[in-house]
């Protein structure tokens, strides 16, 4: 009561700090602000875990040519992606799609741009006898490499305590989705979710208005600004034709094979987009004003002006976020007492 009169009087004095009330309001509606650690109940985050999942995050010996780690196409200089369009893995394998970047990737409801991984945890298993990113024959041949380190046999008794034969592919993942759930970048954004009205600039909250009230919200929205839900790509027009993509992705029609889910896509969070380049699955724009003016007219139906692009470039340059220290420099990994096969 005493609160919106206090309110009240503040919008007849103050008209343009009630409206930046209202748009804060509003955009708490939609929007939250990021956790600290990305805990899940099924993978409790501990120190020893996160201390192993680091270690196993950059280190390449386990993969088949003994060349790619985790880190080869989410680099800590390139915030957690590879700038590639598409990834390149062992023995120079072209992946067929954009390397996402890891930060705040737990938060979303699945993993990859088809959604064809559970979670993070799932994720790192698999990438282990992934043709294009470990590219080991099967899960054996990555387990007899891990266990022949004395280091990594110590420490993932350390991360599992009470486990006879703790180094098995589902305590990979365990262990590196922990560490992946460590790698939180809260930014200006959630500052002004917490009420700091200051923390965004008048471009940028010009910007927020117009993602809100374009409707770039119906898909990119709660916490991770996106990641919550599939979506056709190219609602009103055929994605490829305004990309320029040389290559027909059919995306979740070919997990699901269900006619629904032809040109479908996970919706990607927006988290730390202006530093990820190049955009879209395929990586086939290079701009953040591109991407985004693509968006707006296949997505929306809504040719942009120039005005318009960069009030929303400069929200989403509201969502970059710090780089969690725990992903800057790569650990000292244990010594191997054996060769990898050449390259
Ligand atoms: C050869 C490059 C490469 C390697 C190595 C690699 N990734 Fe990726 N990563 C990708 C690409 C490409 C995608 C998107 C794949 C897709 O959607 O089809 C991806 C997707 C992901 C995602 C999902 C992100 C999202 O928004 O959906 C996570 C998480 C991830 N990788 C973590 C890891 C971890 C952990 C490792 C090591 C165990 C790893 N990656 C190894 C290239 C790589
Ligand atoms: C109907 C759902 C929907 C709407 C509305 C929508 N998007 Fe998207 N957005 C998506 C999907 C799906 C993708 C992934 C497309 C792909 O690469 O396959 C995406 C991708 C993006 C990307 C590229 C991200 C990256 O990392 O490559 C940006 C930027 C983006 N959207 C911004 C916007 C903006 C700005 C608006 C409003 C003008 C908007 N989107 C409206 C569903 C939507």
């Amino acid at each position: 009561m005493k609160h919106s009169l206090c309110a009240a009087v503040l919008a007849i004095f103050f008209p343009a700090a009630a409206q930046a009330d209202a748009l804060l309001n509003q955009a708490r509606q939609i929007f939250q602000p990021l956790p600290a650690v990305m805990a899940s109940p099924d993978n409790p985050v501990t120190p020893a875990k996160v201390a192993l999942g680091h270690a196993l995050f950059f280190d390449p010996r386990i993969s088949l040519d003994g060349t790619v780690s985790c880190a080869r196409c989410h680099q800590p200089a390139l915030y957690g992606t590879d700038g590639l369009a598409k990834s390149i893995g062992v023995k120079d394998r072209l992946n067929p799609r954009n390397a996402p970047t890891v930060f705040n990737a737990a938060l979303e409801f699945a993993a990859h741009w088809r959604g064809d991984r559970k979670n993070v945890e799932d994720q790192a298993t698999q990438a282990l006898v992934g043709p294009p990113s470990f590219g080991e024959p099967g899960y054996e041949a990555a387990m007899a490499k891990l266990k022949s380190i004395p280091g990594y046999k110590e420490m993932f008794a350390q991360a599992f305590p009470g486990v006879s034969n703790p180094v098995t592919p589902q305590n990979w993942g365990l262990a590196i989705g922990a560490y992946e759930r460590t790698l939180v970048t809260p930014a200006p954004f959630d500052a002004y979710l917490k009420g700091d009205t200051k923390a965004l600039n008048p471009r940028a909250k010009a910007g927020l208005q117009k993602f809100i009230s374009y409707g770039c919200i119906a898909c990119h929205n709660g916490v991770d600004v996106g990641g919550g839900s599939f979506q056709k790509f190219g609602v009103l027009e055929d994605y490829w034709k305004a990309t320029g993509s040389r290559e027909i992705d059919k995306g979740r029609f070919d997990v699901t094979h269900n006619p629904a889910d032809l040109y479908v896509f996970k919706v990607p969070s927006l988290r730390n987009v202006a530093m990820t380049p190049p955009y879209f699955h395929d990586g086939s724009v290079a701009t953040l004003p591109q991407a985004v003016r693509i968006m707006a007219k296949v997505q929306l139906g809504r040719t942009l002006t120039d005005t318009e692009v960069s009030d929303i470039v400069a929200f989403l340059d509201s969502l970059t976020g710090k780089l969690p220290k725990n992903f800057m420099a790569s650990p000292v990994l244990p010594p191997a007492p054996f060769t990898p096969a050449k390259p």
